[in-house]
């Protein structure tokens, strides 16, 4: 195992033994490669770089306290991935071809697999980009799909405490019609000011509003959003957000607790009704909100300071599931090694 401060990890890049790659050329892909580069070669003119065409995605696996490392809802994201490709004119990646290219950078890197214990796991970064060259708006036909690992600690550094979260109404991450359901790099762009914005103004992550009424929660710059209210578990139905597999496993468990889950429009006010808020994610977890403040008309919204108690239930049986700590009843871990 290399020589990590394990418990202080930020959610940053560090590098690894290598990442796994597979090019798509005349009309197929190719065979999954190893690579030790952290340089891809592309033509200057690819519609990646110049037309957003990429798509990306985010999932984690866990060592255990038997040491055990399990990837967690993999097939998942490979749909997902598929889904954003399909969406943006890329080619859809062969289930087989995604598991080979997952299970041997995960096994290639195995001492970047933090401990147990430590709070910190190996992100893994999934992505697809057009290499091919176009200067006309269109589709390439060459791609490259790679992935890339990275242990990480809590995004959100403060780990399992509460955020202050700003609403912003002057910018949109992704229109009713647009890309918010693809995870394309496109509608993180459209964040990036707005978020760096709200950062300055001391606010961990902004939550945008629906983008045509600007009435309704649509979500988090990197997260979903979700509300305990009463004994249901809120979350957001709209056509311009992530498809957050957290989330998904959010309202199992809360269904499993007794909770009712509904998913549905979230009119702005009903934040003042919520008794505990949170955002969502791979890389948030569960990361509780204690204040939401809409930048514009001022209003602010606020939760209790500490974690809610159904929010600390959720997240100890999300993380117990990812680390193995508890019975796996849904099976959505896979044992790697
Ligand atoms: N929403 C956005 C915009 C995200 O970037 C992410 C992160 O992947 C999520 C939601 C959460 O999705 P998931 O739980 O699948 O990681
Ligand atoms: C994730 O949670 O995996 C994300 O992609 C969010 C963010 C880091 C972009």
């Amino acid at each position: 195992m290399v020589n990590l401060d394990w418990s202080k990890l930020p959610f940053g890049y560090i590098p690894t033994n290598c990442n796994t790659r597979c090019y798509y050329k005349d009309g197929k892909w190719g065979d999954i490669e190893v690579s030790t580069s952290e340089y891809i070669n592309m033509h200057m003119s690819a519609t990646g770089l110049h037309y957003g065409q990429q798509a990306f995605e985010g999932l984690k696996a866990f060592r255990g306290k038997d040491g055990k490392v399990r990837v967690f809802r993999w097939e998942d994201n490979w749909e997902r991935i598929c889904f954003s490709c399909k969406g943006i004119l890329m080619p859809e990646l062969p289930k087989e071809k995604f598991k080979e290219a997952l299970f041997k950078v995960i096994k290639e890197n195995e001492e970047f697999i933090p401990p147990y214990g430590t709070g910190a796991s190996l992100y893994i970064r999934p992505l697809v980009v057009g290499t091919g060259a176009k200067i006309g708006v269109s589709a390439a036909e060459e791609f490259l799909f790679l992935i890339l690992v990275t242990p990480v600690g809590p995004y959100f550094p403060q780990g399992f405490k509460g955020v202050d979260i700003q609403i912003v109404r002057d910018a949109d991450r992704a229109a009713p019609h647009g890309t918010g359901r693809y995870k394309i790099g496109g509608n993180y762009a459209a964040s990036l000011a707005s978020g760096a914005r709200g950062a300055k103004e001391g606010y961990k992550t902004v939550l945008y509003l629906d983008a045509c009424e600007k009435r309704y929660v649509d979500e988090c710059g990197p997260a979903n959003f979700f509300g305990i209210k009463g004994n249901s578990y809120v979350t957001p139905e709209s056509s311009s957000i992530l498809r957050s597999i957290t989330n998904l496993s959010l309202c199992a468990l809360a269904e499993d607790m007794g909770l009712k889950v509904e998913r549905r429009k979230i009119p702005v006010e009903e934040l003042a009704e919520l008794d505990e808020a949170g955002a969502c994610g791979t890389a948030a977890v569960i990361t509780p909100i204690k204040s939401i403040q809409d930048r514009e008309t001022g209003k602010v919204y606020t939760f209790a300071n500490e974690p809610g108690p159904t929010s600390t239930k959720l997240y100890k049986r999300l993380q117990g599931i990812q680390y193995g700590d508890e019975a796996d009843k849904f099976g959505w871990t896979t044992e790697v090694m």
